[in-house]
């Protein structure tokens, strides 16, 4: 891995979203903002260099421990699932499915094919297929595409919520490439009060609204390390991982308001 001099602002009290840092390259300084990953993935292993090694980012490895438990209590065949990752990035949470869980075939999505050249730049063989598609607005050859592969496993890690990552129409348009009895994970921040933001509300009452409609089978949530901020606070995200049921396949209207 590169060795980049990447800094951090003193200032206090900023958002998730407003997080950002300076990163220093052949003398010349660039202030990138935490969640531009287009300008992220340019460089090889500046993503993992800035939100792994230094805000010390756990999802990852914290998710697989957990999904590792859960498949062996529930006998799953992991060599057998066929995943769609999406928000997949440069791929260092499916190189751990693959890793810890052995899953036999993940498939990325992202919207920036910058995502997916750094996923085949810094780990090459990784996944069996990379699809650059905005979930929130599909093209008709991508969603027949993505329809008939029947994936028995849709899931991501921090790739929900704010600016720049999935939007609940995202993760629903997700949902229904789940083959029936499939299995979903879902990586959740936790709410703030009074944040202006209400993306993890609207996903939170998105998963609570399948599951009261039996279209998703809860078998676990648990609160998990994500990273540290860059003004050195913990922040936690829910995993929450449930099995789709043969009636989930119904469309269900979505209403936030
Ligand atoms: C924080 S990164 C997560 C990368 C990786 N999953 C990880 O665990 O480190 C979030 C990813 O979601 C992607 N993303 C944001 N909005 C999207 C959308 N509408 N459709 C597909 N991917 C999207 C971003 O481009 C980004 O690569």
């Amino acid at each position: 891995m590169r060795s980049y001099d990447i800094v951090f602002p003193s200032t206090q009290g900023l958002n998730p979203s407003e997080e950002y840092f300076f990163f220093t390259l052949d003398g010349e300084q660039m202030k990138i903002h935490l969640h531009d990953y287009p300008t992220i993935y340019q460089y090889p292993w500046l993503y993992e260099a800035v939100l792994y090694e230094r805000l010390g980012c756990d999802s990852p490895r914290g998710i697989c421990q957990i999904l590792q438990k859960l498949f062996a209590e529930q006998n799953v065949d992991t060599s057998s699932l066929q995943m769609l990752e999406i928000g997949a990035g440069s791929g260092i949470f499916a190189e751990h499915l693959k890793m810890t869980l052995h899953i036999g075939k993940i498939y990325g999505l992202d919207i920036h094919q910058e995502a997916k050249i750094a996923a085949y730049r810094e780990r090459s063989g990784l996944y069996s297929g990379y699809y650059v598609a905005d979930l929130t607005n599909l093209s008709t050859e991508a969603f027949a595409e993505l329809s008939q592969q029947q994936f028995t496993f849709v899931g991501f890690a921090s790739a929900a919520g704010r600016k720049n990552h999935i939007l609940v129409e995202g993760i629903e348009q997700a949902w229904r490439f789940l083959e029936p009895n499939g299995w979903f994970l879902c990586h959740v921040g936790h709410a703030r009060p009074n944040d202006p933001e209400q993306e993890y509300t609207h996903l939170n009452d998105w998963i609570n609204r399948k599951i009261e409609h039996q279209q998703l089978t809860l078998m676990l949530k648990e609160s998990c390390f994500h990273r540290y901020s860059t003004n050195g606070e913990r922040i936690f995200h829910d995993v929450i991982v449930g099995v789709k049921t043969s009636s989930g396949e119904a469309r269900e209207k979505l209403n936030y308001e």
